[in-house]
């Protein structure tokens, strides 16, 4: 996995990500050595190949706490750490991005909390991964920050650096301003994404909340996807003294939907390979060959409306409408951000469910729900996506959802239904899903009877379109597509535009 990134003279950079985890996990073997593997996402796959061509370093926290190692090369990326202490780990991360940003930004399905030494933390933090960055960045280096977890990073690093080029992807949900304005740090959050000369959303309607929050905290123009910034900040409350030289002028931002997705060729590859389809027979019969395989596959996160889908389910069997006999259910639980109290109360919830749906619709011979509380290898879920007849995507709100374009990228066989909240951004492009409100139960109920008994025509008719959208829309087209826009934004007279 060793590649050669050759820094420029000064040991800087051309290109540069930022994201609060890197794309490398730390394993450790039996006799107590660690190492580093590639972790599989879709984002490193994508930013791979422009990282080889330029010249690109990836700066992120190594997901323990202390952490501290010399930057390495990772298959032509240079792995740069920022090294996070427990405090940190508890206030920055658990706390404010995941206690505060998290909820806020997913509708508040969970109550967001509000602390001040959260918030400090926040700005101290973006502040250590703003100068990491700035250190990193050759002369007029293009900078890409990823997600909530690092929104002053644009304005932060630009008071350092004003030769970078700048973009910012927000993977999650942007909140609507009657939400959004709950933060008691909503002007500060605006103000740092507005130092980025690109920020991108997942959807469409994303973008219009951000927008409509930058006309209201801070009274800028925006025009279409273009948000005008005055150079001297003349909103309501900044007193601007001495002479304006250049009253009137400003930057222009381009704040806009870029949906992301999947590395779709790679998964359908992996669900061709005869190992594979052989291992999603395999699932079947250990299942013992149900008519009826449905799949659920998350983050064990209260945004995902896991409990919506079992309330659902249960209510199916409970009403002789499907019977264990026929029908399995395998509910995939990633464990995540296992410290905060909201993710242990939903384990504890979501457990207690799954084990009295068995306990009162089970057989000795049929389990219901085949729950997994652990992850799996990507060959494992591929298998599963082939095995399973219903995929169940039942997210109360989401940025985009992933699996349901993981699923689709994989079935080949043009078979298979997709059950998609409406709530997940995935469902503005995958239209031919049968789309949900996982909140009315009755309808939630209909559709995974319809899904269940949908005749192959009609599978095979969805799909096909469905696979049309994932392939085209890959997540090398996005990667491209942003750092398009972004390249076109460069400042005119600073050295080199490396894209
Ligand atoms: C979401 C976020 C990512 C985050 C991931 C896993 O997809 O958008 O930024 O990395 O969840 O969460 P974790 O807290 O484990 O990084």
């Amino acid at each position: 996995m060793n590649g050669t990134v050759t820094p420029t003279t000064s040991g800087t950079y051309d290109f540069v990500v930022v994201s609060n985890r890197l794309p490398v996990d730390r394993v450790f073997e039996p006799d107590g050595s660690a190492s580093w593997t590639r972790s599989p996402g879709g984002l490193v796959t994508a930013l791979e190949p422009v990282m080889r061509q330029n010249e690109g370093a990836w700066i992120g926290w190594g997901g323990q706490p202390d952490l501290e190692f010399e930057p390495f090369d990772s298959g032509g990326i240079r792995v740069i750490p920022v090294v996070l202490s427990d405090d940190d780990i508890g206030n920055y991360y658990e706390g404010f991005s995941n206690d505060t940003l998290w909820p806020l930004y997913h509708d508040v399905i969970a109550p967001p909390s509000f602390h001040r030494e959260w918030w400090d933390s926040y700005v101290e933090v973006n502040q250590r991964f703003a100068d990491a960055a700035a250190a990193a960045s050759a002369p007029g280096a293009v900078v890409w920050v990823q997600d909530y977890q690092l929104q002053l990073v644009p304005k932060l690093l630009r008071e350092l650096r004003p030769d970078l080029t700048i973009g910012f992807f927000n993977h999650i949900p942007f909140p609507p301003y009657g939400i959004y304005s709950q933060l008691p740090w909503r002007t500060q959050i605006v103000e740092g994404l507005l130092g980025a000369d690109v920020i991108g959303f997942q959807r469409v309607a994303d973008a219009s909340n951000f927008q409509r929050a930058v006309r209201r905290l801070k009274g800028y123009v925006t025009k279409g996807s273009q948000v005008e910034v005055p150079l001297i900040d003349r909103s309501p409350g900044v007193r601007v003294f001495g002479e304006i030289k250049r009253q009137g002028s400003f930057r222009t931002v381009v704040a806009r939907a870029f949906p992301i997705s999947i590395d779709a060729s790679s998964f359908e590859a992996l669900a061709r390979t005869p190992a594979i389809q052989e291992r999603a027979h395999q699932i079947r019969e250990e299942l013992g060959n149900p008519k009826t395989i449905m799949l659920g596959v998350d983050r064990l996160d209260y945004t995902k409306g896991i409990g919506h889908r079992l309330k659902a389910y249960g209510e199916l069997l409970a009403e002789g409408r499907l019977s264990s006999e026929d029908v399995t259910l395998v509910q995939v639980a990633n464990p995540s951000r296992e410290r905060v109290q909201a993710y242990m109360a939903l384990r504890d919830e979501i457990e207690l469910t799954v084990g009295r749906i068995n306990g009162d619709y089970g057989t000795i011979a049929h389990v219901p729900i085949s729950y997994q509380h652990h992850g799996f290898p990507r060959e494992e879920m591929v298998a599963l996506y082939l095995a399973a007849d219903v995929m169940l995507v039942t997210a109360l709100r989401d940025g985009m959802n992933l699996v349901a374009k993981e699923y689709v990228a994989c079935r080949f066989d043009e078979d298979g239904v997709l059950v998609l909240s409406e709530f997940a951004g995935a469902s503005d492009e995958l239209k031919r899903a049968l789309l949900i409100n996982p909140h009315d139960i009755d309808g939630l109920k209909e559709t995974i009877l319809q899904a269940v008994s949908m005749p192959k025509r009609d599978r095979a008719a969805r799909m096909r379109s469905l696979r049309k959208r994932v392939i085209e829309h890959d997540v090398s087209r996005w990667s491209a597509d942003f750092l398009k826009v972004l390249e076109s934004r460069a400042h005119h007279g600073s050295p080199g535009h490396p894209l």
